[in-house]
């Protein structure tokens, strides 16, 4: 089929004509610029809006993995004590920085999707305070995890849930 090879051939030189046209920049300054029809919005850190919030999901679904990795063992009848005291360490280092996460210009105005609410650049104090809580509380909860107290880490591991979902109350969407 003859014919349709040469509109097929046809599309791709448009298409590559398209691209070498995209990566042409006019000024020299926008070399550097990665990416093409994205606002070039660089927030106070350096990173973009999404940079950001892809970050620092990625912390926050550890946390949910640490956690979920606590509560499961905490259930069972003969607790992995190593397992629990692994989760625990991973919960402190993932959230070292939190207080870092939230800059100016990545809630949900970046037009980036998050479920982080505008509660957050509204009340900043608070935010600080949220985070230092549950920073607080998961330092306590490794430190328990130390010892073979399961009574104690199950109480560490209630105070350090509390804190989350103190937090996850105001500030987060969808919860
Ligand atoms: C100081 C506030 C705060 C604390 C404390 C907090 N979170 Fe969150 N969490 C948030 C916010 C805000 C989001 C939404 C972030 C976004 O979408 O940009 C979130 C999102 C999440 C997500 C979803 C991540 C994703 O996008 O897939 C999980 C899971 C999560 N948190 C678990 C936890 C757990 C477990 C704890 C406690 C061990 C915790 N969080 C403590 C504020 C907090």
């Amino acid at each position: 089929m003859p014919h349709r090879k040469t509109s097929v051939a046809a599309a791709a030189l448009l298409g590559l004509s398209l691209l070498a046209a995209c990566g042409s920049g006019d000024a020299p300054e926008s070399a550097a610029a990665p990416e093409a029809g994205a606002e070039e919005v660089i927030l106070a850190n350096g990173m973009t809006p999404k940079e950001q919030i892809d970050a620092r999901q990625a912390h926050l679904k550890n946390y949910g993995k640490a956690f979920k990795t606590i509560s499961d063992q905490l259930k069972s009848s003969d607790p992995d004590m190593a397992a629990i005291q692994t989760a625990a360490a991973n919960l402190v280092s993932e959230s070292e920085g939190m207080d870092t996460w939230f800059p100016e210009g990545s809630g949900p105005d970046s037009g980036v999707k998050t479920d982080a609410l505008p509660a957050i650049w509204e009340n900043p104090g608070d935010f600080s305070q949220q985070v230092a809580n549950f920073q607080t509380e998961a330092a306590q909860l490794s430190e328990a995890t130390k010892t073979d107290d399961v009574d104690a880490i199950k109480v560490a591991f209630g105070e350090t849930g509390k804190t989350c979902k103190s937090c996850h109350e105001t500030y987060r969407a969808d919860d």
